[in-house]
């Protein structure tokens, strides 16, 4: 695979996993991180080889946010004309399943990042918080609206008013962690998760990652409907046929992602 020079690449059978590399600046997004992992991301989701995707950092940061020292001195009408952040809408439109795992910071654009991701896997080191409000901004990759669907009113205005961190422990009570690991195991288990579900079908993860996705965006009857859609549509698969095959045949279920 191509050279980057703020991630790492790294394929293991149909996983891939997405390491940002920026050790100095504690993993910092600047505009070419967003560029990289982006383009990566819809590369690899492309590819019907790859059933699901890591994100990851270092143990010290998963991402101590967007990259104060480039954008401090750019004007209102930069920012707004540059749609500043707009390029991580991408990374949301990925079909293919996203997992974050987070050891250590996750501040601002990176707990953003972490929940552009479909589900956060958790190093007890991790710790989690939107600090914008005390550099004088706001959240801007998605954290005043992702959060809040995912912790509830209270806790966001807590975190996004005052800026605190939250420790693993209390981001998994709230919502926003799925499971917490001892640090120095995240990346087995990660990657273990990540090839459990790149051994289901991968057309049929699609329609549950859309499935489920559909909950945060439309009215109830709304996402009932293309839930029940898709539950008929995946009959249309092999892999139905085969999942259901193999349940009855008592056996383990190959899929053909067909
Ligand atoms: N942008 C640019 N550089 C950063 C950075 C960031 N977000 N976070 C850390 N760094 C750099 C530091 O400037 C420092 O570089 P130098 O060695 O060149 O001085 C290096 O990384 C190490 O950082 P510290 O010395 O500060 O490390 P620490 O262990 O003492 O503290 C920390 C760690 C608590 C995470 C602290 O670095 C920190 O508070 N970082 C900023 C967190 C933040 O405010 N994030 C929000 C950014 S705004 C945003 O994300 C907007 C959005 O919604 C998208």
């Amino acid at each position: 695979m191509t050279d980057y020079n703020t991630i790492l690449v790294e394929r293991d059978g149909r996983t891939a996993t997405i390491t940002i590399n920026r050790p100095k600046a504690l993993n910092a997004l600047n505009s070419e991180v967003m560029t990289e992992v982006v383009t990566v991301a819809e590369e690899l989701d492309r590819d019907s080889g790859i059933g699901a995707i890591v994100i990851t950092g270092s143990a010290k940061a998963f991402a101590a946010g967007a990259d104060i020292k480039e954008m401090s001195d750019k004007t209102f009408s930069e920012v707004h004309n540059q749609n500043l952040f707009a390029g991580w809408d991408r990374l949301a439109k990925v079909r293919t399943p996203v997992i974050a795992a987070v050891a250590g910071y996750a501040l601002g654009g990176g707990c953003e990042l972490a929940m552009l991701c479909d589900f956060i896997i958790a190093a007890d080191t991790a710790k989690f918080g939107q600090p914008e409000i005390t550099l004088g901004v706001i959240p801007g990759m998605g954290g005043s609206q992702r959060l809040t669907r995912a912790v509830g009113k209270a806790k966001a205005m807590d975190l996004v008013l005052t800026g605190r961190m939250m420790d693993a422990e209390e981001a998994e009570r709230s919502g926003i962690v799925a499971r917490v690991v001892p640090a120095a195991e995240l990346l087995q288990v990660v990657k273990e998760v990540a090839g459990t579900i790149a051994g289901m079908s991968l057309p049929v993860a699609m329609m549950a990652k859309e499935a489920v996705n559909a909950a945060f965006e439309t009215p109830l009857a709304e996402g009932l409907r293309l839930e029940r859609r898709s539950f008929h549509a995946a009959f249309a698969t092999d892999d139905q046929k085969e999942g259901m095959a193999a349940f009855l045949g008592k056996r383990p279920a190959t899929f053909s992602n067909s």
